[in-house]
C-alpha cells in the first residue's frame, strides 16, 4: 500500500443502540465532534457545545486548528523518522487524527490509541477492524491513571518504551482537575519515556477571552470537567521537557504549513511539541 492510501477515515454514524442510556450527558468527544462538523453527537452534546460557544465563538475554529496542528506535528515527527505513537484521549477517528497523519508518513508505524469513553473504544475498534489496520491498536486506558495505562501488556506489546516514543495529550489535559494532578501524570510519562522521545500537547487556555472560564460552570453536567488554563500553568504542567520552536504557542501558529490563512484571532488552545532530553 502507498503512503496514506486507505487510510482517510469518513465516519458513519455511531449506531445509537452502542450508547445504551448513555446520552443524557454530554461526552467531550461528542461535544468534539459536533465543532468538528461531525455526526456522533446526541442533545445534551449540543447543548454544552452551544452554550460554550455563546462564550467563547472561536470555538469550532479552534477545534478545527487543533485536529490541524495535531496532524503537522505528528506527521513532521513521523517524517524525522519517530515509528512508535501513544495517542491518549484520541477521540473518535474521524478525518485528521493521529493515525491517518502517521500512516500517511509510514502505513507500518504503530500507533497506540487510548480514551476513556467506551463507544470512543468500540467505533475506533469497528473502523480499524473494517480497514484492516494492523499497525493501530486500541486500548482503553484513562490519563488520570497512569501507571495503568503504562503496565498494561497490550502497550508493550506494540510500544518498546526502551526505544522513543512520540505520546500525544491533544486537547484531553483540560480535562483533569488540579486535583487529578496533570502536572504529576505527565511528569510519570516522563520518566517512563525514552531519551529523544516527545511529548504533542494541546490545552485550552483562558488568556484571551476570559469568558471562556465560564464554560466550566457550562460542563457542570458532563461526564467530565473543563479545566482552561493560562500559558504559564501550561507551561509548569510541561517541566522537563525542551520544547521544540516556536514553544507553546496558539496551535495555529505551531509551523503553519502556509496553505491556510491564519485565524484573524486568538483560538484559547495553545500547543507545543516537546522532547525528552
Ligand atoms: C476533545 S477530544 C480530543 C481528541 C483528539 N485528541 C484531538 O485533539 O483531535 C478529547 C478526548 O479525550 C478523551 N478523554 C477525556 N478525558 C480523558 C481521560 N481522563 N482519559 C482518557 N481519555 C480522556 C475523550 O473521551 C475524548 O475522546
Amino acid at each position: 500500500m502507498s503512503p496514506g492510501e486507505g487510510r482517510t477515515v469518513t465516519t458513519g454514524r455511531v449506531p445509537e443502540s452502542w450508547y445504551g442510556s448513555d446520552t443524557s450527558k454530554a461526552h467531550p468527544a461528542r461535544v468534539y465532534d459536533y465543532w468538528l462538523g461531525g455526526k456522533d453527537h446526541f442533545a445534551a452534546d449540543r447543548v454544552v457545545a452551544e452554550r460554550a460557544a455563546v462564550n467563547a465563538p472561536e470555538v469550532t475554529m479552534a477545534c478545527r486548528e487543533n485536529r490541524a496542528f495535531l496532524g503537522r506535528a505528528a506527521r513532521m515527527l513521523a517524517e524525522d523518522g519517530a515509528r512508535q505513537f501513544l495517542d491518549i484521549g484520541t477521540g473518535f477517528p474521524t478525518m485528521g487524527n493521529s493515525d491517518e497523519a502517521v500512516h500517511s508518513v509510514d502505513p507500518e508505524a504503530r500507533v497506540v490509541c487510548v480514551d476513556n469513553d467506551p463507544v470512543v473504544l468500540a467505533h475506533s475498534r469497528a473502523l480499524l477492524s473494517r480497514r484492516g489496520s494492523g499497525s493501530t491498536t486500541v486500548l482503553a486506558g484513562d490519563l488520570r491513571e497512569p501507571e495503568r495505562i503504562l503496565d498494561d501488556p497490550a502497550l508493550h506489546a506494540v510500544i518498546d518504551f526502551s526505544r522513543p516514543v512520540v505520546v500525544l495529550m491533544v486537547a484531553v489535559l483540560h480535562f483533569l482537575r488540579d486535583e487529578d494532578d496533570p502536572a504529576g501524570v505527565i511528569a510519570r510519562f516522563h520518566d517512563a519515556m525514552a531519551p529523544g522521545s516527545h511529548l504533542i500537547v494541546s490545552h485550552a487556555t483562558y488568556d484571551y477571552n476570559i469568558k471562556v472560564l465560564n464554560n466550566s460552570r457550562v460542563w457542570n453536567d458532563a461526564t467530565s470537567p473543563f479545566i482552561p488554563r493560562s500559558r504559564t500553568q501550561i507551561a509548569e504542567l510541561l517541566a522537563g521537557f525542551e520544547l521544540l520552536d516556536p514553544g507553546l504557542v496558539d496551535v495555529a501558529h505551531w509551523r503553519p504549513d502556509g496553505n491556510r490563512p491564519l485565524p484573524p484571532m486568538h483560538l484559547n488552545i495553545y500547543g507545543a511539541v516537546a522532547r525528552k532530553a
